[in-house]
């Protein structure tokens, strides 16, 4: 079933409309988002459903996750196409504030996760984390959720939320949902839209690295040889500058010297003018029961 959605522009309103939800006995599922929607965005709203009783979606390019030279003003918005298909997954409140109302003038408070930002993503863009963090913060106190979606292509950031939200007491259950990918690897990205089809190909070799080193990892070789397979991988790829190939434990992020534990392959790569990431977590292969047993 759809319809039209309820869109909220402010605060304020939506607090209240939480507030009334909640005593009317409603469980809220939010699905924080920067819009331009895609088909991972509808698995993180059918999860929502499936979870709770009244689906809420947020709609903000949050300014303060963007560094001074990256990509605020390219970033992809198309408001009524993301409302056909709010309406479709049948949302039943958009909330969609204007910058100003989220930073007000004088806006100077600010949530940090410190040490499982320090690597990866964080190391290479200061003060993103920091800003997504903090707005995640502030959309928990706004919306009032029981319950929130996020992918898991974005692992860094999810590992960083679900620390805020055990640090800082949020009631808030933290729910991630798998990456979805297009049929030939791809993982879905709003980013996506600004690859021509040209660097949409070249942007495979992200997936295709990661699932070779997943591969290999699987058939019982170390973490050393499944990295040297996706180094191959993307090393052959042309168009694709790495920024960065890293092996972390999946839970600290910590560097990961073995497959003892489940280690997160993490990618990020610049196509074109498009910074692209993605990962895999690799598992070694469940020992062989021994054959005297
Ligand atoms: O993943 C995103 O789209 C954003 O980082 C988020 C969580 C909506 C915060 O702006």
């Amino acid at each position: 079933m759809s319809g039209a959605v309820e869109i909220l522009r402010q605060p304020r309103p939506m607090q209240r409309w939480a507030e009334a939800a909640r005593l009317r006995g409603e469980r809220i599922a939010l699905v924080p988002t920067m819009g331009y929607l895609h088909e991972g965005h509808l698995a993180l709203m059918r999860e929502g459903w499936r979870r709770a009783s009244t689906l809420v979606v947020s709609l903000f390019v949050n300014p303060t996750q963007f560094g001074p030279n990256e990509d605020f003003g390219r970033y992809p918005r198309d408001f009524d196409r993301d409302l056909r298909l709010m309406e479709e997954a049948d949302v039943s409140v958009v909330f969609a504030p204007e910058v100003e109302s989220v930073y007000g003038s004088g806006f100077q408070s600010w949530v940090e996760v410190t040490k499982l930002t320090r690597g990866l993503c964080g190391a290479r863009r200061p003060g993103h984390f920091r800003g997504v963090t903090t707005v995640v913060a502030k959309l928990f106190n706004i919306v009032k959720p029981h319950c929130a979606l996020f992918g898991e292509k974005d692992y860094q950031q999810l590992r960083a939320i679900e620390q805020m939200v055990e640090d800082l007491n949020f009631d808030v259950e933290i729910v991630p949902v798998p990456t979805v990918r297009e049929a030939d690897g791809l993982a879905l990205s709003s980013r996506n839209a600004c690859l021509s089809p040209a660097e949409r190909e070249q942007a495979l070799a992200l997936s295709r690295a990661l699932f070779a080193a997943r591969r290999l990892a699987g058939k019982g070789a170390t973490l050393e040889a499944a990295i040297n397979e996706a180094q191959a991988v993307l090393g052959a790829a042309s168009g694709v500058r790495v920024e960065y190939l890293e092996a972390v434990d999946a839970r600290t992020l910590e560097p990961a010297r073995n497959l003892g534990a489940p280690v997160l392959l993490a990618v990020a790569a610049g196509v074109g003018k498009t910074r692209l990431i993605d990962n895999v977590v690799l598992a070694a292969r469940p020992s062989a029961p021994s054959a005297r047993a």
